[in-house]
């Protein structure tokens, strides 16, 4: 596709009526959206037009066999205003992994680059002043064939919509380590950000906020013994000063954020290993006073303190927060890069608006 992006902008913007100082996670859209459609081989007809429902038919195979994934990213602004993203190219080729593993197509990373930079640059005015606060994207393509019969979708749409947001958890989250369900086996889907993945995760956190858990902390499907990640983020601890982390192993997400840390922790000179980790070693080096931090990454929940985690009835408490040292100090990190506080020595953060490709506004 070398085609432009047709903007229809809105006429009747809702940005004045936005509180900044108080705002939903995910439930409050920015004026415009990005869709491109997947036909006969090729995406054509991009553009970009005030946020609001589409039609779909009730036939469509996304809503039938989950064929359907999607991204978390996000823009943040800086002292002096200018809307900044933060390694966008990662999430065009995460999307990409993600599409191929559910049979459907990728999308040209110019395509992704130039919607997701001019939909930003259109609605920068969106992007929260506060350091930790966000403009959420969420990029997502899904089939849209009309069929009953099951194989791959010849057709699809891919859309961005974004979200002004705060933390995602705003105070240190309890998990549950879960010993009955799982969510991603040897050889499933587990690393991709197919929307199925979420559905079946559903059922288990809803349990375990009925406990009074947050999240779920999920460990392996086979043996129940080796931690995986918790339903929204990756999963770190710090044991004896070094940091440790589940391995990529095809079971849990490539995490942007948590690879983002491992290298701001490195660069800094933490040691940081990347392995399998036992739920057995975790009590253990609780018990034996050697756990001192936990905390969860993600796009969305940054960095999450974990307060406590219950597996079977051991109850591990972790000390609070202001007593830790490597949690905090990775949160400050990324959030100061994100802003422009700390210089951002990687080149991870792209200012909106420089890959657009050329737009005509309808
Ligand atoms: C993200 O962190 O962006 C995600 O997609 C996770 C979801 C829980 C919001």
């Amino acid at each position: 596709m070398n085609q432009n992006i047709s903007i229809k902008k809105t006429q009747n913007s809702r940005l004045k009526d936005v509180d900044f100082e108080n705002l939903p996670f995910g439930r409050l859209f920015s004026d415009h959206m990005f869709m491109v459609d997947y036909v006969d081989g090729e995406w054509k007809e991009p553009q970009i037009v005030p946020y609001g429902s589409i039609s779909i038919e009730p036939s469509n195979m996304a809503l039938h066999y989950g064929q359907a994934v999607f991204e978390g990213m996000k823009a943040t602004k800086t002292a002096d205003g200018k809307a900044m993203l933060f390694r966008p190219e990662q999430h065009s080729r995460r999307i990409n992994a993600s599409a191929a593993r559910l049979a459907m197509p990728e999308l040209p990373e110019s395509i992704f680059l130039d919607a997701v930079h001019t939909l930003v640059n259109l609605d920068k005015g969106w992007i929260p002043p506060a350091e930790g606060s966000a403009l959420y994207i969420r990029p997502f393509m899904f089939a849209t064939d009309h069929s009953v019969g099951v194989r791959p979708s010849n057709s699809y749409k891919f859309m961005i919509f974004t979200c002004p947001v705060g933390p995602y958890y705003a105070k240190p989250v309890k998990l549950l380590a879960e010993t009955k369900y799982v969510r991603a086996a040897t050889g499933g889907v587990g690393e991709s950000k197919a929307a199925g993945n979420y559905a079946a995760a559903m059922l288990p956190a809803l349990l375990a906020q009925q406990k009074g858990y947050d999240q779920v902390l999920w460990l392996d499907a086979k043996e129940f013994k080796y931690v995986q990640e918790v339903g929204t983020m990756n999963i770190f601890f710090v044991i004896d000063g070094k940091v440790h982390t589940p391995m990529i192993s095809g079971t849990i997400l490539r995490g942007i954020t948590r690879n983002s840390i491992i290298t701001f922790l490195k660069d800094a000179g933490y040691e940081v290993v990347e392995r399998r980790i036992s739920i057995d070693e975790i009590v253990e080096a609780h018990e034996n006073g050697t756990l001192t931090e936990a905390f969860g990454s993600g796009t969305a929940a940054v960095i999450s303190h974990v307060q406590s985690i219950l597996y079977n009835n051991v109850e591990i408490t972790l000390p609070p927060v202001d007593d830790r040292e490597i949690g905090p100090w990775v949160k400050n990190q990324i959030n100061g890069v994100r802003s422009g506080r700390i210089t951002d020595s990687k080149g991870w953060l792209i200012e909106a608006g420089q890959h657009s490709a050329a737009a005509i506004e309808v």
